[in-house]
């Protein structure tokens, strides 16, 4: 085996992989037609053109409505609202996210509770959520995370035994389905976010799902400013603002929305291609299958550093750092413990609601998962040549043959152990993507 390139030898890889996001002449053509027609903002709410798009999106997820909106995070607070949480109000939410998925909880005058993820999935834990309700909880949100779903059963027959509503946190789930449910079909209501690195961006941008004409109206009021709803049958009079997506974003998501399909097909199969290379890899554990996952979907590849007890080993972001050295884009800190976070500043100082901080909650599973064995790869590895999967598997599998080797050298070399998120960021733009 060749020396790792962290130590001076030749990476694995020397070239990029496929471009994010995607698009096609089409795309330039609807976003001309959209320039031309003068009609580029999102009023009145939804518009016609947000209106076929979004009965499109729906459908693929098997959901009765869906409405366009600004972003991910605020399509969270939005559905909070919808729900009737209100100030002090508890919101269930897993620990291993996303910041935005806390965040939302605490915009909306509420308190997230976090709990623990299951080792398996890296999705919330319904047992731990059970423990985690007191007589102030409200809602749930479960986050379909990576490549995977919570126990979809579990949580509702949870969520229904409390009268809790759940929103689908689905930010990383588009055209993913459980046991037949589309994702942001199963609960209350679906959250997406449409940002850059999503599976179907607009840039910024997000979606929400839902089967209830209740929530569909509140929603739409509260996304146009406090406006009625186009059908109003419910009459819910609320506070809104302007959370209007332009029709300059829905005329790129039309196209993304073709696209999905058939990339979601593309990813899965290079998963599991990824994952029969990995697995027998030292010092790698890959996800458990998911059998009640009908139709996967991919917004990033996650596998389990796992070194053998008791042997030299570095820790895991000096073996993402190798990974990454040979040539191929990955990240171990991809997301933080939020209430370890350092973009979590939630105090009793700053959050009137909450009656105390965070400082002694402690998830372990989430803990390990951020600091100590995650490592994700990202979507646009899977969707190129099948070489380039093969290149995954061969720098893990380089870099997991000389452990012992990267244990010993010069601490410094785990710089990256400890960087925090601006730190890791300038270390993101030297890697050769
Ligand atoms: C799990 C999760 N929730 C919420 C969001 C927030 O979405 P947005 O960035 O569109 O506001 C993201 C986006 O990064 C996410 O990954």
């Amino acid at each position: 085996m060749s020396q790792l390139a962290i130590l001076g030898g030749d990476p694995v890889r020397k070239k990029g992989f496929a471009p994010w996001p995607q698009y096609k002449p089409s795309d330039l053509d609807r976003i001309r037609q959209t320039v031309e027609s003068r009609h580029w903002g999102g009023f009145p709410y939804p518009t016609p053109l947000a209106t076929e798009f979004c009965k499109a999106f729906a459908d693929l997820h098997g959901a009765r409505y869906a409405l366009p909106i600004v972003n991910g995070t605020v399509s969270l607070t939005v559905s909070l609202q919808a729900c009737g949480v209100n100030f002090g109000d508890e919101v269930i939410v897993p620990a291993y996210t996303w910041d935005g998925t806390a965040t939302a909880v605490l915009a909306m005058g509420a308190v997230p509770v976090f709990v623990d993820i299951d080792p398996d999935t890296y999705c919330l834990d319904v047992e731990a959520a059970r423990r985690a309700i007191t007589p102030r909880t409200k809602a749930i949100i479960p986050v379909h995370l990576a490549m995977r779903f919570t126990d979809m059963d579990a949580l509702m027959a949870l969520a229904r035994e409390h009268k809790l509503k759940v929103i689908e946190d689905c930010a990383h789930a588009h055209g993913g389905a459980y046991k037949g449910r589309g994702a942001g079909a199963i609960g209350d209501i679906g959250s997406f976010s449409l940002q850059e690195s999503k599976l179907m961006t607009s840039g910024e941008g997000g979606l929400l799902t839902t089967n209830s004409l209740e929530h569909y109206e509140a929603l739409q009021t509260v996304i146009n400013c406090g406006r009625a709803s186009l059908t109003d049958e419910y009459g819910r009079r609320m506070i809104g603002l302007n959370y209007r997506m332009t029709d300059l974003q829905v005329a790129l998501l039309v196209g993304q929305l073709e696209m999905l399909p058939e990339l979601r097909t593309l990813r899965a199969q290079r998963a599991a291609l990824l994952t029969s290379l990995l697995n027998g890899v030292p010092s790698v554990r890959t996800l458990p299958a998911q059998p009640e996952i009908t139709q996967p979907t991919h917004y990033t590849y996650v596998f389990q550093y796992r070194p053998q007890p008791g042997t030299p080993a570095p820790h895991r972001d000096l073996f993402v750092a190798a990974i990454a050295a040979e040539g191929i884009p990955c990240d171990g800190r991809f997301y933080e413990a939020v209430y370890k976070s350092d973009l979590f500043h939630a105090t009793p100082d700053n959050c009137a609601q909450l009656k105390s901080d965070y400082s002694t909650v402690s998830c372990p599973v989430s803990e390990r998962a951020a600091y100590e064995e995650s490592v994700w790869f990202f979507q646009f590895c899977l969707i190129g040549e099948e070489e380039d999967v093969r290149d995954l598997a061969r720098a893990v599998e380089k870099v997991s043959s000389n452990l012992e080797l990267l244990a010993k050298q010069d601490p410094s070399l785990a710089g990256v152990k400890a960087m925090g998120r601006a730190q890791r960021a300038r270390f993101e733009r030297t890697k050769n993507y």
